[in-house]
């Protein structure tokens, strides 16, 4: 296989961008064929030869500032993983109303110190119900009212300005029914048929359906749906609009990478690859985490990195545990695909925890983790946009003798407020009436008791709730990663209960933990008593506090210690320059450690409260009370 020569390709282009590019296309290549070579075994070299066309009609647009940012990422390769990186989630409509109010809002995310928006997908999106604009009409153009791809454009070098790096949804299983490709399929147009799986009648369906879980089973039963117009059983995993796409035919590969290029080459510097445990589609599996998608994540990465190397993909697969280390690279694909994922098994486990207020099943779960490829990154979060869903693993429950159907019963209970002296207010999500699933929404301050506590107007327990809530961060701030904060936690916001007022929500619940952003309430962070100060400052010091902290840099792993006492969750990090021993009381009652549990010295300080409180006896833990202890190496 001998690489394509770029002269020709380039022409015209100032012969150091020639020269660089042809560096990182002998650099990637082996990369390139041999990720096609794993999803597309017949078709992979032709397959690289029109990629490389495709990256190089994308660098010839790649504006300067652009290219520029390149060779800036290369020269600080694992940007990403610095633990002054915050990320913050959220809408558009709801946090700035426009592309361009949320170029106004950016101050406020400078005071948070974030330097990482994801924005909730923002591509055009069908009319009516779009899941949240995860059903995907036109991906060239932004939805109407919220701005068009110049505004978008504009969002992203302002933020850049900032040190903020903008990160938009890649929605690649699946397009709206309403797509030109998913018409053109209508229409009987047999390349735009072969985008999609298409199937004359049941027989394959049914027999795909015997090994399918199902995603939505209150609202969208069932994995295909029948269209009169393309006489068809079409596959749709998630709703019956959204159709799934075929990627097992390389013509969906090239739109998909010249779409990523176009999205980079406006100013995007992180793609989250939606759903993508679920691309690859084979008869007798559930039809997620196939071999194939690791490489075609490889392969649509590596076309990023000739082309437009400052963009980064994140994977959101929501998967149990055995499944998820494959995201950030294993084996062959080991730091050549996602840079980064989701950390859904640590979001899964503190919730677990609090309910639980054990931290053995957590200590059990995470350190069954292989440690990750040095250049990826965890996502580590609380909350997101979607539900919780209680991944957790029969046998990690086993381990420490717990029945994981027993446990995942006892979180849906507790956090829909169903369990006795549960303070959860969560929404039940999706009841799988076969398998007994129930996934949870709610938001942060509702899930952890701080909507109980106000309802009952009574302060100590909102101080508690509050406590609650800041530990349930540290935890996510303390891990190692890129911690994501989702809109409106820094402000403790509570259930949204009239999102069913708009008919296009009413049946998604999951809009209950999409409020809109109350900028009157946020004005009150600053203001000293209020709920929203307490939280905020509380996450705020959190934030700055970790920014200075060496051991929280994502490439050092965490290592879940034996707390002795269940109730405390301990967390050590060994960076080469600096140990960190995070240690949480995950209790409403106070709560000791014997000193030996704590592997550092007596000169160690708490890096939240600057305080040296380690004595030779035990340790004394407040409820939910949370300590950094740091000591340099
Ligand atoms: C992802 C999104 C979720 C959406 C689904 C289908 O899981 O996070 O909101 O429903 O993909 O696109």
């Amino acid at each position: 296989m001998t690489v394509p020569d770029v002269r020709g390709l380039l022409d015209g282009e100032p012969p150091h961008d020639q020269a660089v590019f042809a560096t990182r296309l002998r650099r990637y290549w082996p990369d390139l064929v041999t990720g096609l070579t794993g999803a597309y075994p017949e078709h992979a070299v032709e397959m690289a030869e029109r990629l490389v066309e495709i990256a190089a009609e994308n660098f010839r647009r790649r504006p300067t500032d652009l290219r520029l940012l390149d060779l800036q990422r290369h020269a600080d390769p694992q940007w990403f993983g610095h633990q002054s990186m915050l990320g913050y989630a959220t809408y558009t409509d709801l946090f700035g109303g426009t592309l361009r109010g949320v170029g106004e809002k950016v101050d406020y995310l400078g005071e948070l110190g974030v330097t990482y928006l994801h924005l909730m997908p923002l591509l055009r999106p069908r009319p009516g119900q779009s899941d949240g604009g995860y059903a995907v009409m036109d991906y060239r153009a932004v939805r109407e009212d919220l701005g068009t791809v110049d505004d978008l454009r504009d969002l992203a070098t302002t933020l850049r300005g900032r040190g903020i790096s903008l990160t938009l949804d890649l929605v690649l299983n699946h397009v709206a029914a309403e797509h030109a490709w998913a018409v053109a399929a209508r229409g009987g147009d047999q390349r735009y048929r072969d985008y999609f799986h298409l199937f004359a009648d049941r027989t394959l369906p049914d027999a795909y359906e015997r090994s399918l879980p199902e995603v939505f089973p209150d609202t969208a039963p069932g994995s295909f749906t029948y269209d009169e117009e393309a006489a068809a059983w079409v596959w749709t995993t998630f709703n019956a609009w959204q159709w799934d796409l075929n990627w097992h035919n390389p013509e969906v590969f090239y739109e998909f990478a010249d779409l990523v290029l176009w999205l980079a080459n406006l100013g995007v510097e992180c793609l989250r690859l939606d759903a993508i445990a679920f691309l690859y589609k084979r008869m007798g599996t559930a039809c997620q985490n196939q071999p194939e998608v690791h490489a075609i994540t490889q392969a649509l990465r590596t076309v990023a990195r000739i082309a437009a190397p400052a963009l980064v993909f994140k994977a959101e697969a929501i998967v149990g545990p055995a499944d998820l280390a494959p995201y950030l690279g294993v084996g062959k694909h080991t730091g050549k695909v996602s840079d980064m994922a989701y950390q859904n098994s640590l979001m899964v486990q503190v919730w677990s925890a609090l309910a639980a207020k054990d931290t053995r099943l957590f200590c059990a779960a995470m350190n069954r983790f292989p440690a990750k490829p040095v250049t990826t990154v965890w996502n580590t979060y609380l909350r997101c946009h979607d539900d919780i869903g209680w991944a957790i693993d029969d046998a990690d429950a086993a381990s420490v003798g717990l029945d994981g159907a027993a446990h995942r019963r006892f979180l849906a209970d507790f956090y829909a407020g169903l369990y006795p002296m549960s303070d959860a207010r969560g929404l039940v999500f999706q009841e799988n009436l076969e398998t007994g699933d129930r996934r949870i929404s709610g938001t942060a301050a509702s899930l952890i008791g701080i909507e109980a506590a106000l309802a009952t107007g009574d302060e100590a327990r909102l101080e508690v709730a509050v406590r609650k809530l800041l530990l349930a961060y540290a935890v996510v701030l303390g891990y190692g990663g890129l911690p994501l904060l989702y809109m409106g936690d820094e402000l403790g916001l509570l259930n949204a209960y009239d999102f069913d007022a708009d008919p296009d929500h009413a049946d998604d619940n999951r809009w209950v933990h999409r409020p809109q952003m109350p900028w009157d309430r946020a004005e009150r962070r600053h203001q000293e008593g209020t709920l929203e100060h307490r939280v905020y400052s509380g996450i705020r010091h959190l934030v700055a506090v970790r920014a200075a902290l060496p051991a929280l840099e994502a490439s050092v792993e965490t290592e879940v210690l034996d707390p002795v006492n269940p109730a405390v969750l301990v967390c050590l990090r060994r960076a080469p320059t600096q140990t960190m021993v995070a240690v949480h009381n995950v209790t409403a009652e106070p709560q000791s450690l014997p000193r030996w549990v704590v592997p550092v010295g007596s000169w160690a300080w708490d890096a939240l409260t600057e305080e040296t409180p380690l004595t030779d006896g035990p340790l004394h833990l407040r409820p939910y009370e949370v300590r950094w202890f740091v000591q340099e190496v």
